[in-house]
C-alpha cells in the first residue's frame, strides 16, 4: 500500500515536472505519446509513459508484467533468467508477462548518427545482448532461444543452435544483418532508453520489475520466489499452477 501511495505521488510528481515536454522532433500529438514505445521515445515522454502505463490502465485481470534489464554475460542475471524466470513463465505464461531489456550497465556514446556500445564485460556482451535484441524483434520464440543461449557454456557461440531449434525458419544471416545494421542499432538504443528511464535508476543488474516497479523488497521477493510473487500480485481468478485449482490429482492406480 505505501509502495502503491509512493508510486501514484511519483507519477504525479513527474506529471507537473516538465517531463512531458514537447520535444523538436515530436511528431505526435500529445494523447498518442503514450500509444507506442517509439512515439513516447520521440517525444521525450517515455518515463512518463511507463509509469502512467502501468498505474492508470492496469485492470486486475492484467497478466503481471516482469521486466528483467540484465546483460547477457553477467553471471547473476544469467542464473536468474535460467533458474528463476524461465521456468517460471512457462508455469505461469498466462498470468505474466515478460519484458526482457539486454543493456544492464552499458554505455552508450553517439558518432556520426550511429549508436556506439561498451558494455561491462567487453565486445562479447555488446554482441550477445544484440543478437538477444535482434531476436525479440525477429521472432515469437525468443524467449526459449534466450534462455537456451544463456544456459549453454558459450552465450554466442551457441545462438545460432538455439536458434535452429527454436526457430528453425528463422534463417541465421537475417539476424546477423540485423545485429550489424541500423534496425539492431536503433533497437538497441531503446534498450538504452528504456534503462535510463528506470526510476529509481538500476543500481546493478539483474534488476527486477513488476509491472513497472522497483522495490528493494520486490527485488529480494523475486530473488527468492518469482513464482510465489507473481501469484500473489495477480489479481485476477487464481490458475491452477497458483493453487486455484479444483482438479483432483488424487487419482491413482492401485496395485491389486
Ligand atoms: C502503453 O500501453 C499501450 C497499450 O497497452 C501499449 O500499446 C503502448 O506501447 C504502451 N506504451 C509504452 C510507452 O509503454
Ligand atoms: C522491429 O523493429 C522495428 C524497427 O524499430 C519496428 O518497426 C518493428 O515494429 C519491430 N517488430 C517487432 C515484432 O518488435
Amino acid at each position: 500500500m505505501k509502495a502503491l501511495l509512493l508510486l501514484i505521488l511519483t507519477v504525479w510528481l513527474n506529471s507537473q515536472s516538465g517531463d512531458c515536454s514537447l520535444s523538436s522532433s515530436c511528431s505526435y500529438p500529445p494523447s498518442q505519446w503514450c500509444s507506442s514505445l517509439e512515439a513516447a521515445v520521440e517525444c521525450g515522454a517515455l518515463k512518463h509513459c511507463l509509469q502512467s502505463n502501468f498505474t492508470r490502465s492496469r485492470q486486475p485481470g492484467d497478466p503481471v508484467e516482469v521486466g528483467l534489464y540484465y546483460e547477457s554475460l553477467c553471471p547473476g542475471c544469467r542464473l536468474f533468467l535460467t533458474e528463476m524466470l524461465f521456468p517460471t513463465w512457462l508455469l505461469l505464461n498466462e498470468i505474466m508477462s515478460v519484458n526482457l531489456v539486454p543493456y544492464g550497465n552499458a554505455q552508450e556514446t553517439s558518432q556520426k548518427g550511429k549508436y556506439v556500445y561498451q558494455c561491462q564485460h567487453g565486445e562479447q556482451e555488446c554482441l550477445g545482448n544484440m543478437i538477444e535484441t535482434c531476436l525479440m524483434n525477429m521472432t515469437k520464440m525468443a524467449f526459449p532461444i534466450i534462455f537456451c543461449m544463456e544456459s549453454s557454456t558459450d552465450v554466442i557461440k551457441s545462438a545460432q543452435t538455439c536458434t535452429q531449434v527454436y526457430s528453425p525458419e528463422l534463417k541465421w544471416d537475417s539476424v546477423m544483418s540485423c545485429v550489424k545494421g541500423d534496425i539492431g542499432n536503433k533497437l538497441m538504443h531503446q534498450n538504452a532508453q528504456q534503462t535510463q528511464a528506470l526510476n529509481p535508476p538500476h543500481e546493478y543488474v539483474p534488476w527486477v520489475t513488476i509491472n513497472g516497479v522497483h522495490t528493494e523488497d520486490l527485488q529480494n521477493k523475486a530473488m527468492a520466489s518469482l513464482f510465489s510473487l507473481v501469484c500473489s500480485t495477480y489479481k485476477g481468478p487464481k490458475i491452477a499452477a497458483c493453487g486455484g485449482n479444483q482438479k483432483n490429482y488424487k487419482t491413482y492406480c492401485h496395485n491389486e
